[in-house]
């Protein structure tokens, strides 16, 4: 199988690197525009097959979609990052002209694909995606939820002192600073709600550094992150490649599901090898309801800056 990787900077490279480690797919493309880039990445990871013993062929190649032709997935995380004080909002003009002829360029050589976006703002480049594309709904996944719930169950084990893999966490609406919701109220320690261990306070402070947690990294690093977006966007990929049917969250298209049509947004889905399967509905209460619907009001309202 073979996984095509658009832009070979920090979250496309972090990615590619995960999926060779662990032979998610024979051949992965990392494709970037910038002459020699994606090929000088792509052989420094390879050259680590002999010291960390994978199978996988890596290649680079310079916007050379020929050679991305019989790709079952593709990852799109060309564009810019966000700089410090800079929201994933005000990467819109710039991302939204990438994203598409991006799109448009894959589609032509492996018209079967399913397409993972990262780039930001990562809910409207869905929606562009999908619209753009004409692609089944369920071939476009934007990912986002799976990092952020990531996030949400660090700061839950470093308040706990417990094992993030014993957290059931999930984060979801848009992936905002302001429009992801953390449901901490369904959030388990070995299906035992974290309330009981946690007071109102700490779980607020929870959400709070969870909402932060992608700038409060910009603002340390300079940049944004790159580790768990990679690692996040390689469990996609390879619940896609591997079917495992793994529950995620995903932006993915709404058709009246929570409360909402026509928008991409964070919502618990199932991935496997049609892309997301299966959208899992949630019991919210009205709280929750709520945020969910002015989430998706802001979602809406940058969807609405691409049609002007
Ligand atoms: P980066 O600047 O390190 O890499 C972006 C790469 O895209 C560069 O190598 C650039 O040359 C390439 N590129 C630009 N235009 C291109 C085109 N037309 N075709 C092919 N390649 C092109 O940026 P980084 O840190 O890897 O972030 C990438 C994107 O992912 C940003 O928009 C960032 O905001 C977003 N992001 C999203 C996350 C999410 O959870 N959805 C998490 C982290 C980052």
């Amino acid at each position: 199988m073979k996984v095509t990787i658009v832009g070979a900077g920090a979250v496309g490279a972090t990615t590619a690197d995960n999926l060779i480690r662990r032979n998610v797919a024979e051949e992965i493309i990392l494709l970037d525009i910038k002459e020699g880039f994606a090929e000088g990445k792509a052989q420094d990871m390879a050259q680590t097959a002999a010291l960390l013993g994978f199978e996988s062929k890596i290649k680079g190649v310079t916007n050379d979609y020929l050679s991305t032709a019989g790709s079952t997935v593709a990852v799109i995380t060309s564009g810019i990052p966000r700089k410090p004080g800079m929201t994933r909002e005000e990467l819109i003009g710039t991302n939204a002209n990438i994203v598409k002829s991006v799109v448009e360029n894959l589609v032509k050589h492996s018209p079967d694909i399913i397409i993972v976006i990262v780039s930001n703002p990562m809910d409207t480049m869905t929606y562009l995606a999908l619209k753009s594309s004409g692609l089944p709904k369920n071939r476009i996944i934007g990912m986002g939820g799976t990092l952020d719930s990531a996030r949400f169950k660090y700061q839950l084990s470093e308040k706990l002192n417990a094992s993030a893999a014993d957290l059931n966490a999930i984060v979801i609406g848009g992936h905002g600073d302001t429009t992801m919701i953390p449901l901490i109220k369904h959030s388990t320690w070995n299906s035992i709600p974290v309330s009981n261990f946690l007071t109102a306070e700490e779980q607020a402070e929870i959400v709070h550094k969870t909402m932060v947690g992608g700038a409060t990294l910009t603002s340390l690093i300079g940049t944004s992150a790159w580790y768990a977006p990679g690692a996040a966007t390689a469990a996609v990929v390879e619940s896609i490649v591997r079917d495992q049917g793994k529950l995620f969250t995903a932006s993915v298209y709404l058709e009246g599901e929570f409360g909402q049509e026509d928008i991409n947004l964070g919502v618990p889905v199932i991935i496997n090898k049609k892309g997301w399967d299966r959208i899992i509905p949630l019991q919210l209460d009205e709280e929750d309801k709520e945020k969910f619907s002015k989430s998706a009001d802001a979602v809406r309202a940058m969807n609405n800056v691409l049609k002007e």
